[in-house]
């Protein structure tokens, strides 16, 4: 049967649902759920079912479980959400809610949907932020392109001593991450709405951390996943220039003015990136150590780099210094740059 001729309308997904009947188990409507999903081409069909019918409920996925073996009845209105989300909209614009680390966040249309992957780059400043506080130190921290404020929030929470900036120069994602700011008031972050290459001049040569997840995606990498093409922000994807790194260029130069000597940047990118991005901190003049990271699924994800103490009287430009060299570092096709960021 077709989209067109299942009494749906046109716009019906792809494998297209029942209405659920009333009063439909819990079990027959997940199994239904699932073979829908897995029809839109969903990769983790059974997964979305159960957080779907979770979020319905008020209840986490082992609890939908347990409902399930109880013989509770479907949730009204879980089939709506199926075949939603078999139009490809996010997982969490339905739910309304992205979990990173420890932190709940709010999101939908207008933010960047935060990625498990930009876990591990929080995790290198957490780290560095918890090794200073050992050492008898507050860190200051700085997230620059903070989206629904994902990085800075789980910083504040995880490593209370820390003064967390977060910048942002987007509106619509601004007032998201006022929103989950406000939500998480116990872990406070100052918020900023400005561009991350200009901001926070007042701070210039004393933050103890810079980190980001800045758009980088190149203009000619447009994402596969229609959940990232027609939902994720343009502006939260596209890092502007040839290469898609001119606003990482931007943070990397920020972040030079911004850390004191012996403070840490560490950025994420695209995993063909990470050679381009290493030679762009090192021109700049202002880094030592300069470094790749993996994610936690083994990728060159992240940039890790510390500020020097001698910075030469006229550093690199490395906007010029390195432009030949990233150019063509990510090839459109790149399935990693094409789903990315993260
Ligand atoms: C890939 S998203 C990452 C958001 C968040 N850090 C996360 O990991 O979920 C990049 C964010 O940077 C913001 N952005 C883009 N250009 C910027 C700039 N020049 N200054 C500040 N923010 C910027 C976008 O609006 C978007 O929210």
């Amino acid at each position: 049967m077709s989209g067109k001729d299942n009494g749906r309308g046109a716009d019906a997904p792809p494998g297209g649902s029942s209405p659920a009947p009333g009063g439909s188990s819990l079990t027959d409507a997940l199994r239904e759920a699932e073979r829908i999903l897995a029809t839109a081409g969903i990769a983790t069909p059974r997964a979305d079912a159960e957080l779907l019918a979770g979020h319905l409920m008020g209840l986490g996925r082992a609890e939908v479980r347990a409902a399930e073996i109880l013989g509770r009845a479907a949730p009204a209105n879980l089939m709506d959400l199926v075949d939603e989300r078999a139009r490809r909209i996010p997982l969490q614009h339905l739910t309304g809610r992205a979990p990173f680390r420890g932190v709940d966040l709010a999101v939908g249309p207008g933010v960047f949907v935060p990625r498990p992957e930009t876990e591990s780059v929080a995790q290198v400043a957490i780290d560095e932020a918890n090794r200073l506080v050992a050492a008898g130190r507050q860190p200051l921290v700085v997230d620059l392109c903070t989206g629904s404020g994902a990085i800075a929030l789980a910083v504040a929470a995880e490593v209370p001593a820390a003064r967390v900036h977060a910048v942002e120069v987007d509106p619509l994602a601004h007032a998201w991450a006022e929103r989950n700011a406000r939500e998480h008031a116990r872990s406070p972050v100052t918020l900023h709405l400005a561009d991350a290459r200009s901001a926070l001049a007042e701070l210039d040569g004393q933050v103890d951390v810079v980190v980001s997840n800045p758009p980088y995606v190149p203009p000619d990498a447009v994402p596969v996943d229609p959940e990232v093409r027609d939902h994720d922000p343009r502006i939260a994807l596209y890092g502007g220039g040839v290469d898609g790194l001119d606003v990482p260029r931007g943070v990397v130069l920020a972040a030079a003015r911004l850390l004191a000597p012996g403070g840490l940047l560490v950025m994420e990118h695209a995993d063909v990136q990470a050679e381009a991005v290493r030679r762009l901190a090192t021109a700049s003049g202002a880094f030592t150590e300069v470094s790749t990271r993996a994610d936690l699924g083994g990728r060159d994800r992240m940039v890790v780099a510390r500020r020097a103490s001698e910075v030469p009287s006229t550093p690199t430009d490395p906007v010029t210094a390195v432009d030949r060299d990233v150019r063509g570092c990510a090839a459109p096709d790149d399935p990693d740059v094409a789903h990315s960021p993260s």
